[in-house]
């Protein structure tokens, strides 16, 4: 869900929907405003997308210049008017908007039931508004502090008080909120983007942190109800990063963004021919004593793992295992103090990857982030932290934050490797040469992406796709199988080349897609026998390989071709046609490439 409050000279309501927009992609369930104006909160709130709300507040305009604002994406309560957020207590005196989960609802629930509130909503919020309310004895601060103490579970909360007309009170614990400063103005926000168009001056506040905001002041509290001292925290990238520039979907322009985004996360770690990975000070002598390295993620940043294992313990020869957050964090891994967590998060703010970190910290396990939102929770809590610089992602489906991912990852496999004595210099600076091209091939790639849209045309009627790869090719087929589900709704697997035969041939039929990415050069034989045997049984295949690569215009139907790059490194160029390959695919169905259904683009909820 997404998050915004306003308070200054101008009219709350246009500037919350323009934050809103800006939030569209982290929940677009539902959304509503709460306006605090002449002593009365009003309440504007619809199902559906943005717009809806929009044509409501046009035909209602509030005049206040106080207000909050949520763009929802449901857990409790389907989506629909009641459920939307912002809610309001039965006294019409507080109203709410909140992201995260509120565990102990049911139980704080009955205690407010029984102390006459009327709940109308199926919500866990709905608890927080009445909940404030009920500690509400003229103090709205402290009656926000005694309700989050109160509180188990994650919150960003935003909370109008009627009897405050130039205050309004923000608090988070688990789910991120920002705190934007303006000139006799400011703001809240869930992510930065909602605010930039406004201010760069930002407060991240920790957890359990209150805040007070006027128009010219902003107060921090804990959650004892002392004051707090932040540092403002200076936003370095521009609007124009976090909007569409032209382009249709910002998924395309995130796209075309790759090269130049893996060559801000690359060039910059690389100083005379050596990897020097910012302030991360893991000697050799760590590096010994590592017993094994854990990676942790959810979705796109998951996959980045999988390629991570491989190529990890390749080059360094150290043993990886790679986790999904929400199992990890639930099977009470064999991890200790020798043990390294590498941790990858886009947001840096996904509720189980947040919580993966923090039991492996608890388990003494050093914990390294790799993390493109700078500031973030994964971030501020790791102990070593190596950014992607991909800039703002929007669209819900993650393309050049996966990109920079893995460059990070090779950074940190190549380091790790050499530090270690377990690859030759030659070898190493090779492959730091092959790593800073990569930007140019990328840029042949999307210039090339006619066959991949020809393709999509012809085949998205398609009910079922399968994706098969071998080594880091099966990596990366995991990849794309995820973004053409995600996307455009079509069914699809992600399976190794050698398990075909193990059950998934079985499904082969005339006409069905299969996706071959091939470019392991020791493997190319091996997948050139696979996609003969689905060929046998009437498949069309598509295959991803590279340019020298001639053998496989013979065997598959289509070649969609790659440069010729180091078969290491292949994954971070070959991903591009695959993402490619999803976004024409939704294209042509007409699905919402950027909002796709059902999803959003921070789960900052279990
Ligand atoms: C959501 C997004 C995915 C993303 C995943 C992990 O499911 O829709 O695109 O890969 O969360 O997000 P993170 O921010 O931790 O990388």
């Amino acid at each position: 869900c997404g998050i915004v409050g306003y308070i200054g000279d101008k009219n709350a309501a246009p500037i919350l929907l323009n934050g809103l927009k800006k939030l569209e992609y982290r929940g677009y369930d539902s959304a509503g405003v709460a306006i605090l104006d002449d002593g009365d909160i009003k309440v504007i709130k619809c199902k559906g997308r943005l717009v809806n709300l929009e044509e409501k507040v046009d035909n209602d305009t509030p005049g206040g210049k106080i207000g909050i604002g949520h763009t929802r994406w449901a857990t409790h309560g389907e989506p629909n008017d009641l459920n939307s957020h912002p809610h309001i207590s039965n006294s019409g005196k507080i109203a709410v908007v909140h992201n995260g989960i509120i565990e102990n609802y049911l139980e704080l629930k009955e205690f407010l039931e029984a102390e006459g509130y009327k709940f109308v909503s199926e919500t866990d919020t709905e608890v927080v508004a009445h909940l404030i309310d009920y500690h509400y004895h003229g103090d709205v601060v402290q009656a926000v502090i005694n309700s989050i103490n109160e509180i188990e579970g994650s919150y960003a909360l935003g909370v109008l008080c009627r009897d405050y007309p130039g205050k309004f009170v923000a608090a988070r614990k688990d789910s991120p909120l920002v705190v934007g400063l303006g000139k006799g103005e400011n703001f809240i926000a869930s992510d930065i983007p909602a605010i930039l168009e406004y201010t760069r001056d930002v407060y991240i506040l920790e957890d359990k942190e209150i805040v007070l905001l006027s128009d010219k002041e902003v107060k921090i509290f804990n959650n004892y109800g002392l004051a707090v001292q932040k540092k403002v925290f200076k936003v370095n990238w521009d609007v124009a990063s976090a909007e569409k520039a032209g382009y249709e979907h910002f998924m395309m322009k995130e796209m075309c963004e790759e090269p130049k985004v893996i060559r801000d996360t690359v060039s910059p770690r690389i100083k005379d021919d050596n990897i020097v990975l910012d302030n991360i000070k893991i000697t050799a002598d760590d590096l010994k004593n590592i017993g094994k390295i854990y990676i942790v993620a959810c979705g796109t940043a998951y996959h980045a793992g999988v390629v991570g294992k491989y190529i990890i313990e390749k080059l360094a020869r150290i043993p990886v295992e790679v986790d999904v957050a929400s199992e990890f964090r639930y099977r009470d891994p064999l991890i200790c103090d020798r043990d390294m967590v590498i941790i990858i998060s886009q947001s840096g703010e996904t509720i189980d990857t947040l919580f993966a970190l923090r039991e492996s910290k608890k388990k003494g396990a050093r914990v390294l982030s790799i993390v493109n939102v700078v500031g973030s929770s994964i971030a501020r809590e790791s102990d070593d932290v190596l950014y992607t610089w991909a800039g703002p992602e929007i669209a819900v489906a993650s393309t050049k934050a996966y990109n920079t991912q893995l460059s990070a990852l090779y950074l940190v496999a190549l380091d790790f490797a050499y530090k270690l004595g377990r690859i030759e210099k030659d070898y190493y600076s090779n492959v730091i040469e092959g790593l800073k091209a990569i930007p140019g091939e990328i840029e042949k790639v999307l210039a090339n992406r006619d066959t991949i849209q020809k393709f999509a045309s012809q085949h998205y009627n398609a009910k079922s796709i399968f994706f098969i790869g071998r080594g880091l090719d099966y990596a990366l087929s995991m990849e794309g199988s995820l973004k053409l589900k995600e996307i455009s709704y079509i069914h699809s697997e992600a399976y190794a080349g050698g398990e075909l035969k193990h059950g998934t041939i079985a499904l082969i039929e005339e006409g069905t897609l299969v996706i071959c990415p091939m470019t392991q050069d020791n493997l190319v034989e091996k997948m050139i026998s696979n996609i003969k045997e689905v060929k046998a049984r009437g498949a069309v295949v598509l295959a991803i390989a590279k340019e020298s690569n001639k053998q496989v215009c013979k065997a598959a139907d289509v070649v969609v071709t790659i440069p010729d790059v180091d078969s290491l490194i292949a994954p971070i160029v070959a991903v591009t046609p695959l993402q490619l390959f999803a976004y024409y695919m939704a294209l042509q169905k007409g699905c919402d490439v950027d909002k796709p259904r059902n999803l959003a683009k921070s789960v900052t909820v279990e």
